[in-house]
């Protein structure tokens, strides 16, 4: 079958982990086609737009993007609106998956196999946001449609995953809220996950208050399976899941949901390393190994997954993970192991 991806590189680092991820791809001798798109802060300096109709349009005719990072001044900027945040409502990608996995090397954690269910169109990040004279309020938003559909991804991927694993370990749903405090909000949350979940009666659901669940996360990672929660706390778990496989230089994503889907390295544009050329590209080739999932090419996401453990494995990796290599020695090694 063939692909179109199109690609998104972004500001900072996300121009430096993009080619590399696209060489790999390439390396593996599918039928793919890339289009370039831009979208960021650069590209908001330059045109006085962040995400611009014309990426838009790109991004709906492909099947795919694979998006860098981009910047986003934090103390915010007329006109200027996250372009991921922007892609993920203008094409309803309600669902972001952010797997976590051990890898080879001492920076890793062994024995660590789970996977993120985060609700990414409401909640904190609902964009209700005002301020009143000194007090500043954001409204926490939490609906019966989106927590029902998320809860349904997180069954989904549940079910998916422990068909792969075999009969190694019955599918455990772990619901992640504040329901104790925020009685009405994650009320409502809780509720929607609870009566999802019931429609799988294959899957065991277990429920953790989000404090005891980051507390879980450092102290016993390896009995987590899927977890599901609400835009802020899967945005917080997530980034703190990755530290225990090596950090946000490898952890990858996907935004999935109604239309063409988003892959993306979790980290940001990390301007203390843009341009020395030692940007981690696992989070960025992991992220392409998931795409090449949602295509139903399973046998070459292996393959790409299993070229990144060989090279990590082999003891070169970037400075983020104790090593030395750059972003080019590290692609170049991926794509040799994926042509020899
Ligand atoms: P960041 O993820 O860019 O960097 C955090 C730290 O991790 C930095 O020390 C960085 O050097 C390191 N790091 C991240 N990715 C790495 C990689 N692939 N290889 C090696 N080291 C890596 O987060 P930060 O510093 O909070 O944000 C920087 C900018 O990125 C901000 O403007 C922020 O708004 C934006 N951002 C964008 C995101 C996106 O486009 N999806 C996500 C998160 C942040
Ligand atoms: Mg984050």
């Amino acid at each position: 079958m063939r692909f179109e991806i199109c690609l998104i590189p972004g500001d900072g680092i996300g121009r430096e982990v993009i080619p590399a991820a696209v060489q790999a791809l390439q390396a593996l001798k599918l039928d793919l086609t890339f289009v370039e798109a831009k979208a960021g802060f650069d590209c908001f300096r330059e045109c006085g737009e962040a995400l611009p109709d014309a990426t838009l349009d790109l991004v709906r005719k492909s099947d795919a993007a694979l998006f860098g990072a981009t910047s986003s001044p934090s103390g915010g900027m007329q006109g200027y609106r996250s372009p991921i945040l922007a892609l993920r409502k203008e094409l309803n990608l309600y669902a972001n998956l952010r797997p976590c996995q051990s890898l080879p090397g001492e920076f890793s954690q062994p024995g660590i196999d789970m996977l993120i269910v985060r609700e990414n169109t409401e909640g904190l990040y609902s964009g209700r946001e005002r301020r009143e004279g000194d007090t500043a309020i954001a409204e926490r938003v939490i609906t019966r449609v989106a927590s029902e559909r998320i809860v349904r991804v997180a069954c989904e991927q549940a079910m998916a995953r422990a068909a792969q694993r075999g009969t190694l370990r019955a599918p455990v749903l772990t619901v992640v809220h504040k329901a104790n405090v925020l009685k009405v909000s994650d009320g409502l949350f809780r509720e929607c996950a609870l009566r999802v979940a019931c429609e799988y009666p294959q899957i065991t659901v277990q429920e953790l208050l989000v404090d005891s669940a980051a507390m879980k996360l450092v102290k016993s990672p390896q009995s987590l399976d899927v977890l599901v929660t609400t835009n802020l706390f899967g945005d917080i778990l997530s980034d703190e899941a990755s530290a225990l496989v090596g950090g946000l230089g490898v952890a990858p994503s996907a935004n999935i949901g109604e239309g063409t889907p988003v892959f993306e390295p979790v980290h940001g544009s990390a301007p203390d390393i843009e341009g020395k050329g030692i940007a981690n590209p696992v989070g960025a080739l992991l992220s392409s190994a998931m795409m090449l999932d949602t295509f139903g090419e399973a046998q070459a996401a292996r393959r790409l997954r299993e070229a990144v453990y060989a090279t990590l494995a082999s003891g070169l990796y970037t400075p983020d993970l104790g090593g030395a290599a750059t972003t080019v020695e590290f692609t170049r090694s991926v794509c040799t192991w994926l042509s020899g």
